[in-house]
């Protein structure tokens, strides 16, 4: 009887003796057999109930107790605490009634379980991802001198990892010396850092229609105001760029020119020399966030290589390509602007996520990494290829065929309102991206973005043609 319970505990804790034993603490505290304040069993005799070693029991008290649900009196032994935990709603269904708003495609990816289908996300699946390398560098770590495990890093980052970052960026035909090169702990904080340094509450900035939702969510955050201007398939419309730089003065122009995120369109050598040209006359700053820059087969044109970072700002991050759960990410400016970055780096977080930064060092440093992307620019060529042509068969139409990357940007046939789709895919599971997350305009009611990567299941296809041939 006992060893049956412990092998169903087993299977349903993953498998490790520590968390086993967690686990039948946690069950007999939710089961109140185990009420605020009681005694827990004592070590030598929980061992004996649970068939495992007393230092397996030991640890997992001490991590319960780190965790707060027990607490420990020295001299007495381990009690439950006063306090029961919050209770932990795991079951909630998905948030059907929240409105498409700029959280909403993060929202339900970032909470979705894993039984969901995520072909609206911004992220490789796991197995798409270097989990080998991942894991040796991991190894290599655990085997760090003390400072890389235990000391804040110097404001700048890792001396290394910049220097490496430098030379990659020089690759792309941008000059950045690694003093130039501040580290950050994702691309995100890169933009947060850079709105702090650049904008005053009130400013104007201009995005691209459509762009990356999560723009319009930091500029909000600081309180920006917010000016878009359609992107074509090689950059943004430069009629109207230079139309809204005459009537708004955008202090700051935030844009991918790689591999643009949601469209997978590629910034043009002349739209790139137009928009520069703007910026000089109207003394704007951009900033080129190139994310998935190893993404790309050739190099394209890049803004900051073209300026010299000058009035651009150059910023990436590993989140793609390497790991969403390592944050770590960089900016590349001016000197005089790294000064002010330095000091809002350590106003805000101290220093950075210095074993974040020794774990990509060390990623990027395994000669693994090169033939990873290559075969990973393989296996999304492929997957883009797949993907267009089912959904073309459902009428979804791509607007443009992008070079390289994760994202086909769709049209939906007979005007059908995308957002009505991805509400009634979210009943099945299946997280979508509406257009109108990416627009400020609202102007892309139509339209879907599409992962490839995460679409090898075909109940996406199902569940768009059902929804589909519902609305026509
Ligand atoms: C264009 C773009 N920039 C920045 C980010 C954020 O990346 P990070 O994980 O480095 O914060 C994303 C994530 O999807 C993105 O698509």
């Amino acid at each position: 009887m006992v060893s049956d319970s412990i092998r169903m505990l087993d299977e349903s804790t993953g498998g490790t003796r520590v968390s086993m034993v967690m686990a039948a603490i946690r069950q007999r505290i939710a089961g109140r057999s185990l009420t605020s304040g009681d005694k827990l069993p004592s070590i030598r005799s929980f061992a004996g109930t649970m068939q495992v070693s007393t230092s397996t029991v030991v640890e997992a008290y001490d991590r319960l107790a780190a965790e707060g649900v027990i607490q420990s009196r020295p001299g007495s032994g381990f009690y439950v605490a006063s306090q029961a935990a919050a209770l932990a709603l795991s079951e909630v269904g998905p948030k059907l009634d929240r409105a498409i708003d700029p959280f909403w495609v993060s929202r339900q990816s970032l909470e979705a379980r894993s039984a969901e289908l995520k072909p609206g996300c911004g992220w490789l699946p796991p197995s798409w991802l270097p989990d080998d390398g991942m894991r040796r560098a991991l190894r290599t770590l655990s085997r760090a001198a003390g400072p890389a495990l235990a000391e804040y890093d110097a404001p700048l980052g890792l001396p290394p990892l910049r220097q490496l970052i430098s030379r990659r960026m020089g690759e792309r035909g941008i000059e950045a010396s690694p003093d130039q090169i501040m580290l950050t702990e994702s691309g995100t904080q890169a933009i947060d850092l850079l709105c702090r340094l650049l904008l005053e509450p009130g400013d104007t900035v201009l995005v691209d229609d459509p762009c990356y939702f999560n723009f319009h969510a930091l500029l909000r955050a600081h309180r920006a105001r917010c000016i878009s201007v359609p992107y074509t398939p090689a950059g943004p419309d430069v009629e109207l760029f230079a139309q809204a730089l005459r009537d708004h003065r955008p202090r700051l122009y935030i844009t991918n020119s790689a591999i643009h995120n949601p469209t997978g369109a590629t910034l043009s050598p002349v739209t790139a020399h137009r928009v520069l040209k703007l910026a000089e006359q109207f003394g704007l700053t951009i900033i080129e966030d190139d994310i998935f820059a190893d993404f790309e087969h050739a190099v394209s044109p890049r803004l900051a290589a073209f300026d010299g970072l000058d009035r651009v700002i150059h910023i990436g991050s590993f989140s793609k390509t390497l790991s969403a759960a390592a944050r770590c990410g960089f900016i590349a400016a001016r000197r005089d602007w790294i000064e002010g970055l330095i000091d809002l780096k350590i106003a805000t977080s101290l220093g950075g996520g210095r074993l974040s930064a020794e774990l990509v060092l060390n990623l990027l440093r395994d000669g693994g990494y090169r033939k990873h992307m290559e075969a990973l620019r393989q296996r999304l060529s492929r997957a883009m290829g797949e993907v267009t042509t089912r959904l073309k068969a459902l009428g979804i139409e791509p607007w443009l065929e992008p070079q390289a990357g994760l994202f086909l940007w769709c049209r939906l046939p007979d005007s059908i309102d995308a957002a009505d789709v991805a509400r009634e895919a979210l009943v099945e599971n299946i997280v979508l991206a509406p257009g109108n997350v990416f627009s400020l305009a609202q102007s892309a009611t139509g339209f879907l973005r599409f992962n490839v990567s995460q679409c090898e299941d075909s109940r996406v296809f199902d569940v768009l043609g059902r929804s589909i041939a519902r609305r026509r």
